[in-house]
């Protein structure tokens, strides 16, 4: 009996240790059940966010496009207006030349390139040498006429530039003996003896002489006596002379 006793004691020990394992695997599933479900929430989460983040940056790029298509449009109009202005103002082509041939930069003057501002006109300072009719000629096919100095801010502004152009060569301005009267007048038609002069000594009257005299500035003397008269078939550089740009 006491055996018997005994056995079922140890089934009963048995079965109770199988009730503990049991119930100790039904914790552990718990346990897992929960950590499963508690990763599922996180992934969900994490999917949520990036949900979210892609929906952000979706509608920011769309808010980009449509600033970059409204800047496109804008920039189409301005180049419009850009190439209608060239197109109906030619000029504009030699006044504002391309200086970057890469980008089409161009770069504006009052003066055609070559031409050098001073005050309201523009001055060009040839190279070749001509005689003074010649050099008239050639100033007028370039739109201007040979330089009339009416000023003395002028005087000074040419001296200096043939000074730094030529190492003292001379130079032929607008100056032309009118003839038996030993009047001189300017280029222009307009008379000498309204405006200033700064010849180096009394000019020599052309009425006396068969030649045709005409006027030269020299850089090598100081600029108030820098005007010589000299014949007009000598051949020398030259001064021309043009309006600068203007739209009136
Ligand atoms: C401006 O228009 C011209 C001709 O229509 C074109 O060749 C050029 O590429 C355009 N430039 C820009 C910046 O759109
Ligand atoms: C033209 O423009 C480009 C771009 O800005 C620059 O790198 C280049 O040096 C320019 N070239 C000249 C001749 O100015």
């Amino acid at each position: 009996m006491g055996v018997n006793n005994g056995s079922t004691l140890l089934e009963e020990e048995k079965k109770l240790e199988a009730s503990t394992d049991r119930s100790h695997y039904r914790q552990l599933a718990h346990y897992f059940c929960l950590l499963c479900f508690l990763l599922t929430i996180i992934i969900l989460l994490q999917t949520l966010c990036l949900v979210q983040l892609t929906l952000v940056s979706q509608s920011q790029s769309a808010l980009q496009e449509n600033k970059l298509r409204g800047l496109r449009i804008g920039l189409e109009k301005l180049n419009q207006s850009y190439q209608l202005l060239f197109s109906q103002y030619p000029a504009l082509n030699q006044y504002c030349p391309i200086s970057n041939a890469t980008t089409g930069e161009r770069e504006c003057s009052l003066c055609l390139p070559g031409w050098t501002p001073q005050g309201q006109k523009c001055f060009l300072f040839s190279q070749d040498r001509a005689d003074w009719i010649s050099s008239q000629y050639h100033c007028m096919a370039l739109g201007g006429v040979m330089a009339i100095i009416r000023t003395e801010e002028e005087q000074e502004f040419l001296w200096e530039k043939t000074q730094s152009l030529s190492q003292g060569d001379s130079y032929w301005v607008g100056l032309r003996s009118s003839g038996a009267d030993g009047g001189w007048q300017w280029s222009d038609g307009s008379l000498l003896e309204k405006g200033p002069q700064f010849w180096a000594r009394d000019p020599d009257n052309a009425g006396e002489s068969s030649v045709d005299l005409c006027g030269r500035l020299t850089p090598r003397v100081v600029y108030s006596r820098s005007w010589f008269t000299f014949r007009c078939s000598n051949k020398l550089r030259t001064i021309c002379e043009r309006r600068q740009a203007s739209l009136t």
